[in-house]
Order: structure tokens, then sequence, then C-alpha cells
């Protein structure tokens, strides 16, 4: 019976371990949970989602309070168009953030952004460009574009002097997104890397609808190894989303994967960056409590926990803080539906919006719990204290065993 480890993940003579830790905003993947995966010999992401406030958290910056000052006129406004961000402060941001990772690190393995196009930033362009290059001068291993068809974005960094070094991959949900990807980007002469292709069990947002559950990830990633390999290309193809032992991996490995990108189960790590109360709230969760809803103001799905404290909260929107799903007008679904909601009830000193969530500061506050379709099945990955709360894993603890588990064992923590 094969493991994980029987097979590695080639990037020219380079060889990794094939276990890739996904990028999980707003750092949830944390750096130090990156540099596990990659001192153990695989490939971990850090996420560039919201990062001038994860320096603020982390490196003592103050680029949020600072936003805010700037447009504190416009807080009661329901027009965003003007609030935008410094760009100079976002690449100041994504380079600290990147370049402590990449100096911290240490081992064979590799570390990667996960970058989202969602996160439009009132400036979709510039600000996906600035946040590329940052990541890239910051000697960045590689960029996974992320929640987005990311057709234009190649064509953002292809003047960069490690545009053809840096590895780039593209996460995509079906054969037909990549193909897309393929075709606008061909008269640049610049493959992907890596393709991972997520299912419809992963955590975050999904690139389905809501009838995800009709999907299949051996299925899609079987399509998308066939359509490279019709067009004659030998791209590495990473499967996502539910791959929850060992063994689920190897049979990925088996079937023609060249890796693994996994996430569920680091989230009850210590190094990662969920509020250990939060994690206790993964372990505890059952199948009933955790649901795929349309609450994110990105169009996406969304898998989450019910229990979410996020869900159906009626805060002002905060766009002059944060604003990161401000669209290329300004505009975000959340501040619709509470100017909805405020119209219906003039005069409230408290209003719940049930249809949309304000991501930016929920995810920011770890307020919506985001998870993958099998966070019901961590319970079984540790031990139970008496006092009821569950033991928190090392990532090394649960790298290894995706890499040497057989049988569709969990091993548990000593
Ligand atoms: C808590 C959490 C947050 C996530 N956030 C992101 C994200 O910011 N960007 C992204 O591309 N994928 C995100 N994902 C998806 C993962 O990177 C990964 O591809 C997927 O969850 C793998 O499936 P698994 O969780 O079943 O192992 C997230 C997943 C989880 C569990």
């Amino acid at each position: 019976m094969k493991r994980v480890d029987d097979f590695r993940l080639r990037f020219g003579k380079q060889e990794l371990v094939p276990i890739v830790i996904g990028g999980m905003g707003v750092d949830i993947s944390t750096a130090d949970l990156a540099l596990e995966a990659a001192r153990l010999g695989g490939i971990g992401h850090i996420s560039d989602a919201m990062l001038p406030t994860v320096s603020d958290r982390r490196y003592d910056t103050n680029y949020v309070s600072q936003k805010l000052k700037k447009y504190k006129a416009n807080v009661a406004s329901s027009d965003k168009r003007d609030v935008h961000f410094n760009l100079a402060e976002l690449e100041e941001a994504t380079r600290q953030h990147v370049s402590r990772a990449m100096e911290a690190k240490r081992g064979e393995g590799m570390i990667f952004i996960n970058c989202m196009e969602k996160l439009t930033m009132n400036a979709p362009r510039e600000t996906l460009r600035v946040r590329l290059t940052a990541a890239l001068d910051a000697g960045i291993d590689g960029i996974t574009l992320a929640a987005g068809l990311h057709l234009g974005s190649f064509a953002l960094i292809e003047d960069h002097p490690r545009f053809r070094d840096a590895k780039l991959g593209i996460i995509v949900s079906s054969a037909r997104a990549l193909g897309m990807f393929l075709r606008k980007n061909a008269r640049l002469d610049r493959a992907p890397d890596y393709v991972v292709v997520e299912g419809p069990l992963a955590g975050g947002h999904l690139g389905f609808g809501l009838d995800w559950a009709k999907y299949d990830l051996a299925a899609i990633v079987a399509d998308v190894m066939a359509m490279l390999k019709a067009e004659h290309l030998d791209i590495p193809v990473i499967a996502a989303g539910g791959i929850f032992t060992g063994s689920d991996a190897a049979a990925f490995l088996e079937h023609g994967a060249a890796a693994v990108q996994v996430a569920t189960r680091f989230t009850v790590t210590r190094e990662c960056g969920l509020p250990d109360k939060v994690k206790q709230e993964y372990f505890k969760a059952s199948e009933t409590d955790i649901e795929v809803n349309s609450l994110s103001p990105t169009g996406y799905p969304m898998r989450m926990l019910k229990a979410s404290p996020g869900i159906g909260s009626g805060i002002r929107p905060n766009c002059e803080a944060y604003g990161y799903l401000l669209d290329a007008n300004g505009r975000c679904a959340y501040i619709d539906a509470y100017n909805l909601e405020v119209e219906r009830h003039p005069g409230a000193k408290k209003i719940s919006v049930q249809d949309k969530t304000c991501l930016c500061t929920h995810m920011r506050n770890f307020d919506i719990w985001t998870c993958g379709h099998y966070t019901y099945r961590l319970k079984d990955t540790s031990c139970r204290a008496e006092d009821g709360s569950y033991q928190l894993l090392s990532a090394e603890h649960v790298f290894r065993d995706y890499q040497f588990s057989t049988g569709g064992q969990i091993a548990l923590p000593a």
C-alpha cells in the first residue's frame, strides 16, 4: 500500500514532499504554519489577505488607524468611491510580511503566498499589481492565484525580473476555468508551474454554486489532467478539498496528482492563527453545525460554522478602516444589504443583516469561522481532556501523519 512519502512533487530538479498547506486568510495560515511545512520539505502558504491590518497586529504598524483617520468624514456615508488604499503602504505591509517569513525559512521546502483576486480593494488592478510585485520583490518562492479567474494577473507582473523564475500557480475548480486562463495568457509564453484543483469540500470560498454537492474532486482532477494532456502541457496538478487522511492523499497521488493541498486538519494546530477558543469550536463541530451559504459579499458561496458570531451581525460597514472587498466602483454587497436594513428600520439603534456579512471586519476579528467540509472529523484527530477541551496538535504532527500514514489511519498526539 502506497503512502504519501513514496511520492515527490518535482519542480525542475527540486523535489518536495507532495504536501501543500493551503492559504487561509486572514492570517489563519500564519508564517509559523508555512515555515513548518517548508522545514518539513513541503510547501506552506502565507496569505496576502488584509496584510495592512495583519501587520498592525503583528508588527506594531498603524496602517488601519491612519486610513480610518484619513477617511473619517466618510464613515457615515454609503458612498465609498473615494476610500482608497495607500499603495506605498500596501507594498510596505506586503514586503514586510513576506520578507520576515522568507528570512525565517529553514529546510528544503518552499513558502508560497495565496493571493485572492476577489480582494478588489476599490482599485482591482493597481492593488493586485502592488501585492504581487511586493511579494516577488520580498523573495517569495511562489504565488498561488486564488478566488477569481485571474485572466489578467500574469500580465500585471510580466515585466518583473522574477516573473519566469518564481513558481506561479492558480487555483481552479474546473477544466473550463483553467482553459480560459491558459488561452488568455498564451501570448506571455509562460505556463503556470502548477495548478491547484479545488473541489467542493474545501474551506473558504468555493468555486461552485450552491449545488456544490453535485461535484466530485476526483472527477474534476481527472478532467483537468485529460485537458492538459490533450494540450501537451506538462503542468503538475495539485488536488485540494476534503483530503483528510494520508491514505486519501496517497490515492490522489496514485491517480496522477503531483501533490495535495490540505488545510482543515491544520486549523487545530498550535501554529494556526485562529484563537484557541475558536480552534475548540472546530474540534467540537458536528456535520450539521457546518453550512455553505451566500453570506460572503464576494458572490462566491462560503463554508462556515453556523455558530460564527459574525452571522447576522448588522455592524456599520467598516470600509474606511478596511475596504478590501470594495469593487472597482467602491461598492460591496454588504453595504447594499446594510443600507436596505437601515431603511427598513428607521431610527433603530441596532439592526441585523441576515443575507450578507461584513467579511473584512469579521474575518479580521476571527468571527466568521470558515472551515472545510470535514471539520466535523477533527475530533477524531486529537485527544480530549477531562474538562472536555481537545488537545491542540503541532503542525509537524499533522504534516507527518499525512506523509506517513496508511490504511485510512490518523495518528493521535502523544
Ligand atoms: C479556515 C480556512 C480558510 C481558508 N482560506 C482560504 C483563502 O483565504 N484563500 C484560498 O484560496 N483558500 C482558502 N481556503 C482553502 C484552502 O487553502 C484549501 O485549498 C482547502 O481548504 C483544502 O481542503 P481541506 O480544508 O479539506 O483540506 C481556506 C480553508 C480553510 C479551512
